[in-house]
């Protein structure tokens, strides 16, 4: 790869010297000119007045939640950042209680959780009805809503009236929207509507029938060329964090060092600021073939399935449910029916 001129140009201006760290021009909350309020949030002298770092944080209810802020933080202080997807209610409560920082809700799901062949034809709609289960699945991760194919590309006006469903509707803190370069316009125009945008480029699977198939992207000069072009459009329109899907992890570590924005990796390498997976990948629900990038860390399928069985053995064997899985009538009102029950057989006699 040749870092010509048109890296060069690329390249953005740093806003402080690598060697001038954040931390060392922002006084610490310990110092002088702070204080810590009985909420929790800090209280900076400035200048002589009182400014309150706004905390809507209830007294006495601490929590962690993730904010698009946190991404940047956990970047600054070289903590990885954890992501996966998330579909519904169920998923959502057990991603968040993992402490996992972002529960996404990818339009991945047209395949895991609808069975469509690929993700362009899951609707608006179709996202919505998830995106709402997961919100109320969700305490303290970042939650995420990816925009689906369409819903973004065709004009700024309606990828903001879009993305504003996803807040307003849905519960979504920031959506996502695939592409680079050519998108950077239209994210702009979402953020500076106050919805904070991932970024999504590298193997974008809405543009599986323009790349031919699912193929890892950034191989030729040309591809990482526009890679890194891709980037630094994300970074300079303001995204909250950068997706990098299916590309070599040599391009995604150049990346890495153009880019201010926290990153996220799938099948990038492991210099990202982060790894995402698709929750059925990890846990084996995907029912195929799965890629060189996925690691399963539990079978999920092979424990339904051995569940599903058991049950249905039960039942044949009447042995599900016994007596104590059953209900039982209250001692006085057994009692009566027996004496309900005798005086009709006398009757009969
Ligand atoms: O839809 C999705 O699940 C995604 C992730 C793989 C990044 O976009």
């Amino acid at each position: 790869m040749t870092p010509g001129k048109g890296f060069s140009k690329l390249r953005t201006v740093r806003r402080l010297s690598p060697n001038v760290p954040f931390a060392s021009i922002i006084p610490p909350a310990s110092s002088n000119n702070c204080k810590q309020t009985r909420t929790g949030s800090i209280r900076r002298v400035c200048g002589g007045a009182l400014e309150d770092t706004v905390s809507l944080t209830p007294i006495g209810e601490p929590r962690h939640k993730i904010t698009t802020a946190t991404l940047r933080e956990k970047k600054f202080h070289h903590e990885p950042i954890t992501c996966l997807t998330a579909y519904d209610y169920a998923t959502a409560r057990l991603v968040d209680e993992a402490g996992i920082d972002i529960a996404l809700v990818g339009d991945s799901l047209a395949m895991t959780m609808l069975g469509y062949e690929n993700t362009l034809s899951v609707t608006v709609d179709e996202m919505l009805h998830h995106v709402k289960a997961v919100r109320r699945g969700v305490k303290d991760a970042l939650l995420i809503a990816d925009m689906p194919y369409g819903s973004y590309q065709v004009d700024p006006g309606v990828a903001i009236l879009n993305a504003t469903r996803f807040v307003k509707e849905g519960g979504a803190e920031a959506v996502k929207m695939e592409g680079g370069e050519k998108r950077a316009e239209v994210i702009r125009r979402v953020i500076e509507a106050e919805i904070p945008v991932a970024g999504h480029i590298g193997l974008t699977p809405q543009s599986v029938n323009v790349m031919g198939g699912y193929k890892v992207q950034g191989k030729t000069l040309n591809a990482i060329e526009q890679l890194m072009r891709d980037a630094v459009a994300l970074d300079r329109a303001g995204v909250c964090c950068i997706y990098l899907e299916g590309i070599p992890r040599e391009v995604a570590a150049m990346i890495m060092a153009e880019v201010e924005t926290p990153t996220i990796g799938i099948g990038a390498g492991p210099d990202c600021d982060g790894q995402v997976l698709v929750f059925h990948d990890l846990v084996n629900l995907t029912f195929g073939h799965a890629a060189k990038f996925v690691r399963r860390y539990g079978d999920a399928a092979g424990l339904i399935t051995q569940s599903l069985l058991a049950f249905k053995a039960d039942v044949i064997s009447h042995q599900f449910p016994n007596d104590a899985e059953s209900y039982h009538l209250p001692k006085e009102t057994q009692a009566a029916l027996e004496t309900v029950l005798h005086r009709k057989q006398a009757m009969q006699r």
